[in-house]
């Protein structure tokens, strides 16, 4: 994939420990457009490439804003963009792509972040705003000073629409959810960001009243109750030459490739990302990430490398 060159051009402290980071390109070109819940790939130095979401001004096409808190333990991205990078410095990113699409033909919409999950769904507020579509945000933090964006998202477009709960135990946020998602509005669309106890609650919730085409989520990792499960060995058939590899209990795909020299592309390692998504020619995957959606899944066409693996004995890739 292409890379493009910026400069952190602005770095704000958002809330405790999250930071935005405004990124400016430079030249004749502008910067790839993008739609409400896409992310790039940012190369934060030392090999490291992290996701994040884009949560600026879309029509600005001299700048992306990407926010990132500074998380513990840290997997090394989110402590390189809060401890090395600074205003200047010269980073990668990739070009936007967009695995949590806003569809803005709904009658209302529900917006639920917790935590950092407020950066894709920030931008899926303003599109709905600018658009004059009916929505509402509900943003769940630590406290007052935990919500990034707060200023943004008080302003008096926003009074109606965005409400703030900071402070509530596990048991509130729950009482909360059910009454936003089962009580006032059973049938309105939902799109969900934050950790994975928030999400596994809110999306159980939101499927009590609606079809799961009308729940979208973005996890910042695969759903740990998937990847939690017992592994076994298996075998990959790399279609293109025909090769045969063990994959071991205790490795993934993605490592057996690498172990062989076979480049495969990949980014978070995740499950999250899609980077590593690879069509299945034969065999049944054992889905365990958090980007194909159900229906995807269900088709058994294709899987991601780096968390997924086989139902059965062995498994034929598009290789
Ligand atoms: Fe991101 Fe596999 S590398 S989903």
């Amino acid at each position: 994939m292409t890379l493009i060159n910026v400069r952190v051009s602005k770095i704000t402290d958002e809330a405790d420990g999250i930071r935005s980071f405004l990124l400016e390109k430079r030249g004749f070109f502008k910067l790839p457009s993008y739609e409400p819940g896409a992310h790039i790939d940012v190369h934060c130095g030392e090999g490291i490439i992290r996701q994040y979401s884009l949560c600026g001004d879309p029509h600005d096409r001299r700048h992306y804003k990407i926010a990132v808190k500074q998380v513990e333990p840290s997997r090394g991205g989110s402590d390189l963009m809060h401890l090395a990078v600074t205003q200047g410095d010269n980073l990668e990113i990739g070009a936007p792509r967009n695995n949590f699409p806003l569809d803005i033909t709904h009658n209302h919409t529900i917006l639920l972040a917790a935590g950092i999950g407020i950066t894709p769904i920030i931008a899926m507020a303003d599109r709905l705003n600018e658009v004059g579509q009916s929505f509402e945000l509900h943003y769940y933090s630590r406290g007052s000073s935990f919500a990034a964006f707060r200023e943004r998202l008080s302003e008096g477009r926003y009074s109606k629409s965005v409400t703030f709960h900071d402070n509530l135990s596990v048991v509130q946020t729950k009482q909360n959810l059910r009454e936003v998602l089962t009580q006032n509005r059973p049938q309105a669309q939902v799109y969900m960001c934050g950790p994975g106890l928030f999400m596994d609650a809110a999306e159980s919730l939101a499927l009590e009243t609606r079809p799961i085409e009308d729940v979208h989520l973005e996890r910042f990792a695969a759903n740990p109750a998937l990847s939690g499960e017992p592994t076994f060995p298996f075998k990959i058939e790399l279609s293109q030459s025909g090769v045969m590899l063990d994959v071991g209990a205790d490795e993934t795909i993605l490592e057996v490739l690498e172990r062989n020299n076979i480049n495969a592309a990949f980014s978070c390692e995740q499950g999250v990302c899609g980077t590593c998504v690879t069509e299945v020619l034969e065999g049944e995957p054992d889905h365990r990430d958090s980007f194909l959606s159900d229906r995807q899944k269900a088709s058994n066409s294709r899987m991601c490398l780096c968390v997924s693996r086989a139902q059965g004995e062995k498994i034929t890739l598009a290789i």
